[in-house]
């Protein structure tokens, strides 16, 4: 192992996100009541231009008026090259001490982040906040993803990066109009056989258009102690769709993934928190370790298949996370 560690920046269980506009306050309490470990009010792209003050107002009305629980409370501003960011910075950070993360959309370099730091940094200083605010970039742009390794070391309240779909969909001109879907055009046709003379038979392997940015998100999320959480799947009525995507975010190590209606946030939960029988085995392995520590051996079998050091890091990770889901919902395990 290196000795360069960098530490986990701040551990919060955020299986699912709920994004919620801003002009919409009718659906804050619900959003306050819904099974989401987070929760992201949205001044940004989810608000008409017109509507952005009135939003802004009803964002602060509602950090400070609703009772949102032990969740994540989270606010999406606009982007630095409007003319809204910085009066939603000092309005939110100013006047909102529930307020746990701001969310920064299309952040392309580092100095973006150390932009919006300093003034989040004066603005607490001048209010006397007393809870510094996180900070989430929005990774969602061909020049925020170049940067990505840059982006993920900057300041100090960065702790997590967030992939948006849609955004870095439009920024790179990929053909998908549907946010966080996949594409009947990429994927991998079977060799010809030239035995058959079945033009139409061979069979076409759907791929994943998302693997390639997925994998560069989560590692340098990783690499430098940040949480990697996943865009939206916006095909809302598609529950195999959704869950398909969210799985392969998981397995490439997403800690979470982003949700645009309630409907999504069950299956989401589900999704990323340990299965019952992997909680079992998690426990087992350890219990094997042990009782292989104790014969002077750093390497068993168990089920057929090898354990050694690294089993226990990933069985403690595992065991870590349902602990984390347990005291949230002790139903849920
Ligand atoms: N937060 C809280 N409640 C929500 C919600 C959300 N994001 N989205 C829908 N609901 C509520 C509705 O108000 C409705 O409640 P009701 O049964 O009490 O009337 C219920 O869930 C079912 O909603 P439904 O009718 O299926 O959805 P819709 O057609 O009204 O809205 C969307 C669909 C996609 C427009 C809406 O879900 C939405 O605005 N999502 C968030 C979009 C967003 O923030 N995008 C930016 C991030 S990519
Ligand atoms: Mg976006």
């Amino acid at each position: 192992m290196s000795l360069t560690h960098h530490h986990v920046r701040a551990a919060r269980l955020f299986r699912s996100e709920l994004a919620v506009p801003g002009a919409q306050p009718k659906l804050f309490e619900k959003a306050a009541r819904s099974a989401a470990d987070a929760v992201y009010l949205d001044l940004e792209d989810a608000v008409a231009p017109d509507d952005k003050v009135t939003a802004r107002a009803n964002v602060v009305d509602a950090l400070n008026g609703i009772d949102w629980g032990d969740k994540t409370v989270e606010v999406r501003v606009n982007g630095l090259d409007t003319p809204f960011m910085f009066r939603d910075v000092i309005e939110i950070v100013g006047r909102c001490p529930r307020l746990d993360l701001l969310i920064v959309p299309k952040i392309g370099v580092a100095a973006d982040l150390y932009a919006v730091e300093v003034l989040m940094s004066q603005v607490e200083m001048e209010t006397g906040r007393t809870n510094p605010a996180g900070l989430v970039a929005l990774v969602e742009s061909a020049l925020g993803i170049a940067n990505v390794e840059a982006i993920a070391q900057a300041g100090s309240r960065l702790e997590g990066l967030t992939f948006g779909s849609g955004d870095f969909a439009a920024s790179t001109r990929m053909r998908t109009t549907s946010i966080g879907g996949v594409s009947g055009d990429y994927g991998v046709l079977a060799d010809r056989d030239p035995d058959a003379d079945t033009a139409g038979a061979r069979p076409f392997f759907w791929g994943d258009p998302w693997q390639a940015v997925h994998s560069r998100l989560v590692v340098a999320s990783r690499a430098y102690g940040l949480r990697p959480v996943d865009g939206p799947f916006a095909d809302f009525k598609d529950g195999a769709g959704l869950l398909a995507s969210a799985r392969r975010a998981a397995s490439l190590g997403f800690e979470g993934k982003m949700c645009i209606h309630p409907a999504q946030i069950g299956p989401v939960n589900e999704v990323f928190s340990p299965r019952p029988e992997e909680v079992t085995t998690a426990r087992r392995i350890l219990e094997a370790m042990q009782a292989a520590a104790s014969t002077g051996r750093g390497a068993v079998a168990l089920d057929g298949r090898m354990l050694d050091i690294v089993s226990i890091r990933q069985a403690e990770q595992l065991l870590a996370r349902a602990d984390a889901i347990a005291r949230r919902d002790p139903a849920a395990l």
